[in-house]
């Protein structure tokens, strides 16, 4: 056993095949016991849900390898909650929060080789993913469905690692109010793969999207949440009235981290448009962005330039970016329950 030679500080954030994932499917109304396989295809019919009424959801999460050459994961079972979440909203059967964790171990240990180095700059991305693989023609649940785990080394989300972006205000809408922007739903990207690439033909990294009903509030991103820095070094964090942001688990991570690492004041609340010129620093905040800083905003030809600037992540994300990843590597006390340590 010994971690593959890659060329990890250039890995990008794209799929590379690994050599085990998780399958377990689900039929005659409960799960099966699931197994560790080779096999990185799947088959199924013609008249799969999933193909026809899109009935998928999934996770993200990561493995890191720490100084001391540990492997864990951070916060899986909350992953394994979302997921729960997402399923039920979907009419899909839950796979059990307990059960999810094991998997979540059992692949990344069956990938041990894979987990790049400390150091690196890059990490394992898990890819928790579940479908459905029954028949429908009628619009309605199928009835067999699988779930699956697999892993992919990753570098940085955005060209460039921790350079700050330029992001748009775009003129579509993400998720409708009290629709499903609040699960982690194949059926929410889909709708943002024409939005994103008309925004990188323009030049930026992603959307920023406005509440559908009124555009005039701060949502999220296609890919992240979004965090701001006001005038007094506060954390602000948009909330939704119609609950149509994905609860990151990132983002309810650097709120507490601000709060209890770092002894600012957190704000959660609904942000307007026109009031973002007033904050210091923005950042996108997920599994895959990390915190990803934003020097300016694109609102249709309008520039609104954080103090931050061009150059570098501002001072108070910055922190949050070091505490964050610091106990995500092992480099600090994590709080109880965040670190999930995979024993090799
Ligand atoms: N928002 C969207 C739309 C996402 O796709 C993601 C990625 O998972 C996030 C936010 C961040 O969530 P998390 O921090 O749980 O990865
Ligand atoms: C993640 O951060 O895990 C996501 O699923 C975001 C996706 C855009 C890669």
């Amino acid at each position: 056993m010994a971690i593959k030679e890659l060329d990890w500080a250039n890995i990008g954030f794209s799929y590379i095949k690994t050599d085990k994932r998780f399958v377990s499917n689900f039929k005659n109304g409960a799960w099966d016991g699931g197994a560790i396989v080779d096999d990185a295809n799947i088959v199924m019919s013609e008249d799969a849900g999933v193909l026809h009424y899109a009935q998928e959801c999934f996770e993200g999460l990561k493995a890191y390898r720490t100084e001391d050459g540990r492997v864990v994961t951070f916060r899986p079972d909350l992953n394994a909650q979302r997921m729960v979440d997402s399923a039920a909203r979907l009419e899909m059967p839950q796979f059990p929060v307990d059960k999810f964790v094991q998997a979540v171990e059992d692949v990344v240990k069956a990938n041990a080789d894979w987990v790049p180095p400390y150091g690196s700059g890059a990490t394992l991305y898990i890819r928790p993913v579940m479908f459905a693989t029954g028949n429908v023609i009628g619009v309605k649940p199928a009835d067999e469905y699988q779930f699956r785990i697999f892993v992919t080394p990753v570098g940085p989300y955005f060209k460039g690692g921790v350079k700050p972006i330029v992001v748009k205000i775009s003129d579509y809408d993400r998720a409708a109010p009290h629709g499903t922007g609040n699960i982690k739903a194949g059926l929410n990207y889909a709708m943002s793969l024409h939005a994103i690439v008309q925004a990188h033909e323009e030049g930026f990294a992603e959307n920023v999207y406005l509440d559908a009903a009124t555009r005039t509030y701060i949502e999220e991103t296609g890919g992240a949440n979004i965090i701001f820095v006001d005038a007094d070094g506060n954390l602000v964090v948009p909330k939704s009235h119609s609950d149509s942001i994905l609860p990151s688990i990132t983002r309810r991570s650097i709120v507490d981290v601000a709060q209890k690492y770092l002894g600012l004041k957190v704000d959660e609340r609904y942000v307007k448009l026109e009031e973002v010129h007033n904050f210091k620093e923005m950042g996108l905040c997920g599994t895959a962005a990390v915190i990803s800083p934003v020097g300016k905003i694109n609102d249709h030809g309008k520039e609104i330039c954080f103090e931050s600037g061009m150059d570098d992540m501002g001072p108070v994300l910055k922190k949050l970016y070091d505490t964050l990843t610091g106990i995500q590597m092992g480099r600090l006390d994590p709080p109880e329950g965040w670190i999930h340590e995979i024993k090799l």
